[in-house]
């Protein structure tokens, strides 16, 4: 989908589908000139201007446009860029089934305008995605292929040159997270990778099962024991033009199928659901998607995702197996199903070899953080209040629900063992803390680090806002914002 500034008013804007919001209470005696009868129509419907209000006219005929849709935003106060975001993704959806352009007028007044174009043509563009990749035949889809944002000023245009990447970006992490874990396996994400390293430019190595054994990455390796898809450590770079100033390493949960192991998930623990385990790693790569074709200068970008499946069989991993780690640490695995930690474990101290002065890592790593938080908002833990500020802006500012958790060290307690250095769990209550606090004893010393765990936000059964039902592709606009935000 094209975005641009349209510099027509609604008076004269000619298109296909006009969308225009109006708050509530707003007059509609502009739009009354255009369409005549068009007050009438909406006193008859009882439009208040009410955020569940829209009134829909096709077939207008003429040469202006063919439908108009009329969308209440609520009250003026209270309208803001979240308000933004939700009235571009109804819009999208009520231009569906019409081709060609949509002009959209919201209530721009008051509002920042680089931010509001960004917001309104990100939500239409995500809200209008399908994916119809494993349909025998696929459904022809009718919907505009341009936006045009009506009555915001020129310097608004600038808002627009992130959109693109950015939902090329969130698309790919919709896509591998949707796709079935018979079709997203470690090869699969280990592909996708060598593929955006060919079209942008970005350094590859992906280290086999032998290399990491070589490496004594003991913890990551154990989880893929009973599986007959090998793991794959992927790591891709992106190289700025000119000098580097910052580097930071993003790390992703890559379990392409979780079954639990050994401790099973039974009961309601969504084992159907579990191809969405590597939604980490598919926002990871989203996000190298979109930062490489932005290009931000002075900040050098490693990716980290050490993949593999949590699978059953003879040689799986045992409840009560002690392994290492790569740097030594001893592991006491008293529950299976706690295999993110032990991936990312390893992961981590590979990041940090990279000597990175921030690693930040996404992982749909606890059940507990999906009670704490639900499925709109994802928990951060972070070792550093700078790092935890930068990130929860970008989060803010791109509309993506985030929300700070303490890293409370006497909750380590919960993970000592009484033969290695830790367990892999420690007690049900405060489940995604002590899981944080096991990352957190991987990262190098002095270096700013941030987990988010997306195990809510990873997926929509419903849609919401923006996000069609399924596959969110949550974090890749937090992290790519983020990092260009550091050029
Ligand atoms: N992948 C799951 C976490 C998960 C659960 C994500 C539900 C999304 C929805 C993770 O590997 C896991 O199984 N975690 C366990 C940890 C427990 C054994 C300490 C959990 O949360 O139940
Ligand atoms: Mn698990
Ligand atoms: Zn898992």
């Amino acid at each position: 989908m094209r975005c641009s500034l349209s510099s027509k008013g609604v008076q004269d804007w000619t298109g296909h589908v006009l969308v225009v919001g109006l708050l509530q209470d707003q007059s509609a005696t502009a739009l009354e000139a255009r369409f005549p009868g068009l007050g009438a129509a909406l006193e008859q419907q009882q439009f208040k201007g009410k955020p569940a209000d829209q009134l829909l006219i096709n077939r207008l005929g003429g040469d202006g446009p063919q439908r108009l849709v009329v969308l209440g935003l609520g009250p003026a106060n209270g309208f803001n860029l979240e308000g933004v975001r939700s009235a571009a993704a109804r819009a999208a959806k009520a231009a569906t089934g019409q081709t060609g352009s949509l002009g959209l007028q919201l209530s721009w007044d008051g509002l920042e305008p680089t931010a509001a174009a960004a917001a309104a043509a990100e939500a239409a563009r995500l809200a209008l995605y399908a994916d119809q990749r494993f349909r025998k035949a696929p459904e022809p889809r009718r919907q505009p292929d341009a936006l045009e944002l009506i009555g915001l000023p020129e310097a608004a245009t600038t808002g627009l040159d992130a959109v693109a990447a950015n939902c090329a970006g969130v698309e790919l992490a919709r896509e591998l997270v949707a796709a079935p874990p018979n079709v997203v396996t470690p090869a699969a994400l280990a592909k996708t990778a060598a593929e955006l390293s060919r079209n942008y430019d970005l350094e590859l190595s992906v280290l086999e099962q032998a290399d990491c054994e070589a490496r004594g990455m003991g913890a990551f390796l154990c989880v893929s024991q009973g599986s007959d898809l090998d793991p794959k450590l992927i790591h891709l770079i992106y190289h700025p033009e000119g000098e580097v100033k910052r580097r930071v390493a993003l790390v992703g949960k890559g379990l392409t199928f979780d079954s639990g192991g050994y401790n099973l998930k039974v009961g309601g623990a969504q084992i159907d659901m579990m191809k969405f385990d590597m939604g980490g790693s598919a926002a990871v790569l989203g996000a190298m998607r979109s930062i490489a074709e932005r290009k931000p200068t002075g900040v050098e970008v490693h990716m980290i995702v050490a993949s593999c499946e949590n699978m059953i069989n003879g040689s799986a991993v045992h409840p009560g197996d002690i392994v290492t780690a790569a740097d030594g640490t001893t592991i006491e695995i008293n529950n299976t199903d706690a295999e993110g930690r032990l991936t990312l474990a390893d992961a981590l101290l590979y990041a940090c070899e990279q000597k990175p002065d921030a690693v930040v890592d996404l992982a749909t790593l606890t059940g507990a953080c999906v009670v704490a938080l639900g499925d709109e908002i994802a928990g951060l833990w972070s070792n550093n209040d700078g790092l935890a500020t930068a990130l929860q802006q970008a989060a803010d500012a791109g509309g993506e629900g985030l929300w700070r958790m303490p890293l409370r060290a006497s909750y380590k307690e919960g993970l000592k063992s009484k033969l290695a250095d830790f367990k892999n769990t420690g007690p049900r209550p405060g489940g995604s803390i002590t899981a944080a606090l096991f990352l957190e004893h991987f990262v190098g010393e002095g270096i700013a680090w941030a987990h988010i765990d997306i195990a809510g936000t990873v997926w929509t059964d419903k849609g919401r806002g923006l996000d069609p039902a399924g596959a969110t592709g949550y974090g890749v606009r937090t992290l790519a914002n983020w990092i260009c935000n550091l050029a």
